[in-house]
């Protein structure tokens, strides 16, 4: 093996571990994979990892709300995400979890070496406390009304009504979204790290070519108006790592974080057998002139660009060669909203569609810069069947066809139709367009690649044209002519692969299998199939986008809630994003006295029956089953459930509710079910061997 050109380790931002992977964090992680796949196609070592990001007080209490372990809860999502990521051909080389004990090594370590260097202060601030919960309490968990609109139930942090930001003490009549209680103040120890005294490292750092141009302005107007100490510890309960010395404080989820980067990369390291301080440590990363990259929402660059290359220096290893950060997505012009069915997650866009269309359309809006890029949905359609089926796939099945059937599969020689020895300019051309698209993808200009790939394809496209296979099969004396053309044609196909293989990895390997050769590298640009090489059948490679799949998976994602849950926050403070992953869950609501609780007789009950009622669209009737008496009940979960679906089920009703009349006729009872409503909504179900009319305790 010839030694590797470049070195590099790359990530993107770790994602939390309590909500799905949406399109939104698509835009990163296929800008990183794409980035990552040409690189490794150039022949260069290229390591690319991520991980759960798994602390701190929204998974906390999510576990608790669902009745199981962080560790469980962190398990499952892990387990989604990885299957969100393979389904989309994000590639990681290590995909870990923050909560391991290689980030916990690390974390430690940077921790130590900062409070050796004098850059660790302990003082006491005060706080909201939830004396009912016994736990500080973030800014998300606190709401009460706002001071400036006086509109009710808002947030800690921000006005959803009016938009006006301010302190959690600001609220009217503060309550904490935990458990309802009113917070009170309360002083405790937390543990800053100094930023401020590392401004003048910063200030030589924050500059081109380690971050963007724009960016380089944003953080340089930050650094103007003053670090402040960064708080990095909180108070138990907290999911994360203890403080070692320092009992019930804990690292802020933040400080962890990225040093998920370094534990991900070193268990990657141990399993491989990889180097770790050929890629961290800063001398040694200087003299093997290892790369290290982090792909980011603009968003979070306050985190990467400031805090962590100052922990990374003052810890005493290497800083990243740049951070990339990309803008948000906004879907038809607008912020992703499930009302309008524009929040999609990453696992429906699979059930509807083909990720690599998605894969494509983001390639195609991509450039190196911290603009908003906007799928609409509309023109994702056009876009996708014009450029990867009209242009490109057609190439294939136009050619394939006359090969398979005239010539065994067989190619010709792809020497200039006149007879000379030149090779057909069509396909020199291509050729030639490698070095503008190696440079598009090298410096993240995905758009410009793509153009300039689609432009060969047009060229392409005219050949044909001008050529007329269609005619020259249908002519005798022909054949050989034919037979050239194609081989032109099957050649300009695989150039066009090589070039999209970074953005379409699995029809590329598709083509490869068609084309019967290995594996395209960048290398393989400059030379061509050989006469006589023989290519498979063509079998179809990539169907056209059916509008109607748009309206399909634009449908499973609309719910119907409340217009103060619905916009999409992508702020990335755990303790302030806590809104969109919780959307559906609602506020524990006022507390009662067990002697209330235990007046509800819950009882499980069997669906012997399930009716639609005539002109009720949110109701079906059920005929419950308590074991020896039956209940007449109308629930409205029409929206969620076909009758069919019901029937012999076991469930859990209120026996004893007063009977209510309605339109329809009497409702003996409720049947329990949980969810914002839609088709969000879920009858509970008892674990087998509860048995009707046996009651719930
Ligand atoms: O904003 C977020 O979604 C964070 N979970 C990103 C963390 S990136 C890195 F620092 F780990
Ligand atoms: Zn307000």
């Amino acid at each position: 093996m010839t030694e590797p050109r470049r070195k590099i380790l790359v990530t993107s931002a770790l994602p939390y571990a309590n909500g799905p992977i949406h399109l939104g964090h698509l835009v990163e992680y296929i800008q990183t994979d794409i980035w990552v796949r040409f690189q490794k196609m150039q022949g260069n070592q290229c390591w690319y990892v991520c991980a759960d990001d798994t602390h701190g007080t929204p998974i906390m209490l999510r576990a608790e709300k669902e009745g199981i372990t962080p560790e469980a809860l962190i398990a499952r999502v892990w387990a989604e995400h990885k299957a969100d990521f393979d389904g989309f051909l994000v590639g990681f080389d290590n995909y870990y979890s923050t909560n391991s004990a290689e980030t916990r090594h690390y974390a430690d370590d940077i921790y130590t070496k900062l409070r050796t260097a004098g850059l660790i202060e302990v003082r006491a601030i005060e706080q909201y406390y939830d004396p009912v919960k016994e736990m500080f309490l973030p800014d998300r968990f606190i709401k009460g009304t706002c001071p400036k609109c006086k509109a009710p139930d808002q947030y800690g942090d921000a006005c959803e009504v009016c938009g006006t930001t301010y302190q959690p003490t600001e609220l009217i009549e503060p309550y904490s979204a935990v458990s309802g209680a009113t917070p009170v103040r309360r002083e405790s120890d937390h543990h800053f790290f100094t930023l401020g005294r590392c401004a003048d490292f910063l200030k030589e750092w924050i500059r081109p070519p380690q971050v963007q141009p724009e960016a380089a302005n944003k953080l340089s107007e930050w650094l103007d108006a003053g670090l402040s100490d960064w708080d990095i510890s909180r108070d138990a309960p907290y999911f994360g790592f203890e403080i070692p010395g320092s009992p019930g404080k804990y690292y802020y989820v933040w400080l962890d974080a990225p040093i998920g980067y370094m534990g991900s990369f070193r268990n990657l390291c141990d399993r491989e057998g990889l180097e770790f301080d050929a890629f961290w440590d800063k001398g040694q990363a200087a003299s093997a002139g290892t790369e290290l990259y982090h792909f980011i929402g603009k968003d979070i660059l306050y985190f990467h660009a400031l805090f962590w290359p100052a922990e990374l220096e003052s810890a005493g290893y290497r800083t990243p060669t740049a951070v990339f950060a990309h803008g948000f997505l906004t879907v038809n012009g607008q912020k992703m909203s499930k009302s309008r069915g524009t929040f999609i997650t990453a696992s429906s866009f699979r059930e509807h569609l083909n990720p690599e269309w998605l894969r494509y359309y983001f390639a195609a809006k991509l450039g190196a810069g911290i603009e908003d890029i906007d799928l609409n949905l509309e023109d994702f359609v056009a876009r996708v069947n014009a450029d990867l089926i009209g242009k490109y796939v057609n190439i294939a099945s136009r050619a394939a066809g006359f090969l398979t059937k005239r010539f065994e599969g067989k190619l010709a020689n792809v020497l200039s139709s006149d007879g000379d020895s030149h090779i057909d300019p069509v396909l020199t051309q291509l050729v030639h367009r490698r070095h503008d698209i190696e440079r598009a993808f090298e410096a993240r200009e995905y758009g410009r690649a793509l153009r300039e790939v689609m432009a060969g394809a047009d060229e392409v496209n005219a050949y044909v044209d001008s050529k007329k296979p269609w005619e020259m099969a249908k002519q005798e004396g022909r054949e050989a002519e034919l037979q050239q053309v194609c081989s032109v044609l099957i050649n300009c196909f695989r150039l066009l692969t090589l070039y999209l293989k970074p953005v379409l990895p699995k029809l590329a390997g598709d083509v490869e299998a068609f084309l019967a050769i290995d594996p395209l590298t960048w290398e393989d640009a400059t030379r061509l199939l050989p006469e006589g090489h023989t290519i498979r059948p063509y079998q179809h490679l990539m169907t056209r986008v059916d509008p109607k799949s748009i309206e399909a998976l634009v449908a499973a994602n609309t719910q119907n809630m409340a217009p103060t849950t619905d916009s999409h926050s992508q702020a990335r403070h755990p303790e302030r994003q806590q809104h969109e992953s919780q959307a559906n869950i609602e506020p524990i609501g006022e507390t009662i006295d067990y002697d209330t609780f235990a007046k509800v007789d819950l009882r499980i009950a069997r669906i012997a029956k399930a009716e639609y009622v005539e002109g009720a669209d949110k109701l079906l009737r059920l005929t419950l089953d308590l074991g020896g008496e039956s209940r007449n009940v109308f629930a409205g979960i029409r929206s969620a459930y076909e009758p069919s679906q019901l029937e012999g089920r076991l469930t859990v009703m209120v026996a004893n509710l007063a009977p209510r009349k309605m339109k329809f006729g009497l409702s003996e009872g409720m049947v329990l079910a949980a969810g914002p409503g839609g088709k969000d909504l879920f009858i509970l179900s008892p674990d087998s061997g509860a048995e009707p009319g046996m009651r719930v305790k």
